[in-house]
């Protein structure tokens, strides 16, 4: 397949563009930069430069291609709202140039929000609706988009999708543990995370993108940890000592690490026979894939 990939130099973009092209398969990335442009090329991918605000490059990006794989997002923590907008307005170009083609557009999602205080499964919808919504209710626009003639999908990647060179969720906690002296937990710990190695979520999108039928919800889940062991091996990890803090305490990831985000994965297992393979959470941290500074 000839699959056009945004967000595709990002941390989960990258490793799928990998999978992506050691599969066989052809890949067009969207760049912003002349950086990112190069590090695609290098791989062997090729290139369509272009933004998230500039639909044109996005609807470009579907031109010839057999299916999409949405992974760019803003990320921009001081502007949420723009951060969402942004997002709903490329699912929406992204589903109206795939509209009546039966081409796959798989869109990426988290867990925050969608079943507080228990596991999320495949069939919880997301509460995301309409423009104004988290993430520009992007996730139940691809699900819709069936109705169009899309094989839309959404895959809810859980909130530490680790290895080494993480700059997500877990390098933010490692990075409040170097300043404060202290790796912490929020309150008494017990709220947990599912987490997924990052070859394991970029060999699920693959699967999906060649085979999972319109509509489906998939989840990059894998393994559930108390958030209490990950700042214990973060400690370990750091030689600094352990507590717990507030959310505050903790920053921009504070506020994830307080809840309870997990999923269980099984449908999606059965779905694309997929099945984890990559080190967990606790065995990246010890290895020392959080230790650098
Ligand atoms: N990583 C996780 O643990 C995790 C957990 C849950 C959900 N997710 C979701 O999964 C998706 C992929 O996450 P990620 O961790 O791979 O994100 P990431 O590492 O932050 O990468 C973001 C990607 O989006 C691109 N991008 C940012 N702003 C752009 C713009 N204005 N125009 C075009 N491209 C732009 C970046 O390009 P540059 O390389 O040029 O900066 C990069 O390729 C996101 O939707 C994220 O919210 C991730």
């Amino acid at each position: 397949m000839r699959i056009f990939v945004t967000g595709a130099t990002g941390w989960i973009g990258a490793a799928t563009v990998d999978e992506l092209l050691t599969a066989g398969h052809t890949v067009v990335g969207l760049a912003r930069s002349d950086r990112s442009a190069a590090a695609l090329a290098t791989k062997g991918a090729q290139v369509l430069h272009g933004d998230l605000d500039d639909l044109d490059s996005l609807r470009r990006g579907t031109e010839n291609a057999d299916g999409v794989v949405h992974l760019a997002n803003k990320h921009d923590w001081a502007d949420p709202d723009g951060t969402n907008r942004t997002e709903g307005a490329a699912v929406r170009t992204l589903v109206d140039a795939l509209a009546g083609s039966n081409r796959p557009l798989l869109v990426a999602n988290g867990l925050t929000g969608i079943t507080p205080g228990r596991a999320t499964t495949e069939d919880d919808p997301s509460p995301e609706i309409g423009p104004d919504a988290d993430r520009g209710g992007s996730e139940n626009q691809a699900l819709a988009a069936v109705d169009r003639g899309v094989r839309g999908m959404a895959v809810r990647f859980a909130p530490s999708v680790h290895g080494d060179g993480d700059w997500g969720f877990v390098s933010f906690l490692a990075e409040a543990a170097r300043t404060r002296g202290i790796s912490s937990w929020v309150g008494d710990g017990t709220a947990q995370w599912s987490t997924v190695h990052r070859t394991d979520a970029a060999r699920l999108i693959r699967l999906a993108t060649e085979q999972a039928p319109a509509g489906a919800r998939l989840h990059a889940a894998a393994e559930i940890v108390p958030t209490a062991a990950i700042a214990e091996a973060l400690g370990t990890a750091l030689g600094l000592p352990t507590g717990s803090a507030t959310a505050e305490d903790l920053g921009i990831v504070g506020e994830f690490f307080a809840q309870t985000l997990t999923a269980d994965s099984t449908r999606t297992r059965d779905l694309l026979g997929w099945q984890p393979t990559g080190p967990t959470l606790l065995q990246d941290i010890l290895a020392g894939s959080y230790s650098g500074s």
